[in-house]
């Protein structure tokens, strides 16, 4: 059995007070809940503050992204040593908005899962198609790829620490969502590729998470798919309430 995980991808939103009010809403809502993984992703500066409002709980802290060197001379960049001192558990790589926008490669990308990861960090590692590649029949080529040029390399004693997290880019912030069955299949697909490189048992194992328009409302219904692990949430997780009840659609 996988154990559902439920992030919150906080993006570029909240001051330190905003993040620590909303973390503390988080917390009294389903701080206390056993049965999902709950992580709270704020921004870089919050994060120290988050992890105290939410220390003693259930809740989990991650950061949205993680530099591959420990420190040096990397102006604007943040390593994994400091996210961990911070107080976070988690990092998220591979964000599609840091692909597109950002230009992130997947050779970079798995440098910093590797990293991270030999670092202590857990990782929620990110994948999806665009609209354009979904159109051409692309989507099983992009995951593959996103999945075996990201991953490869990685000691089979990590991979309990990582976490995929399926978010079809046309789904991002669109108030688009894939249906269940879409997401199940990429799911699936994406499972298949996780098989081949790290055999069939450790993908098995591994969660994959769906992203992309999450809401109370679909939840639920994404969530009855056998290989839907949970969720990573954006607009939907910046409300306690909302955020709650997409965590207890994972119970
Ligand atoms: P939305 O839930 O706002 O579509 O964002 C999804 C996402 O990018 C989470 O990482």
């Amino acid at each position: 059995m996988r154990k559902p995980i439920v992030a919150g991808n906080w993006k570029m939103n909240n001051t330190i007070r905003e993040s620590v009010a909303l973390a503390q809403g988080v917390r009294e809502l389903v701080g206390s809940l056993t049965s999902v993984d709950v992580v709270v992703c704020p921004t870089y500066v919050s994060l120290h503050a988050v992890a105290e409002a939410v220390k003693g709980s259930n809740i989990a802290v991650g950061a949205q992204d993680a530099y591959v060197k420990d420190s040096g001379a990397y102006t604007g960049e943040i390593s994994p040593r400091m996210i961990l001192d911070a107080g976070a558990a988690w990092t998220i790589i591979g964000h599609s908005e840091r692909r597109h926008i950002i230009g992130e490669t997947d050779a970079l990308l798995n440098e910093k899962c590797r990293f991270a990861l030999d670092c202590g960090l857990k990782v929620m590692f990110c994948i999806g198609e665009l609209l354009e590649e979904r159109k051409a029949g692309k989507m099983q080529d992009v995951l593959r790829r996103q999945v075996e040029e990201g991953l490869k390399g990685l000691p089979a004693a990590l991979l309990e620490n990582l976490v995929i997290a399926y978010e079809p880019v046309w789904a991002i912030g669109t108030g688009e969502t894939a249906t269940p069955e879409q997401a199940e299949e990429a799911h699936v697909f994406t499972r298949e590729v996780l098989a081949g490189m790290f055999g069939r048992d450790a993908a098995q194992a591994m969660r994959i998470q769906y992203g992309g328009s999450v809401k109370p409302d679909n939840a639920a219904e994404l969530f009855s798919k056998e290989n839907v692990d949970g969720f990573l949430v954006g607009g939907a997780s910046l409300k306690a309430d909302s955020f709650a009840a997409i965590v207890k659609a994972a119970c």
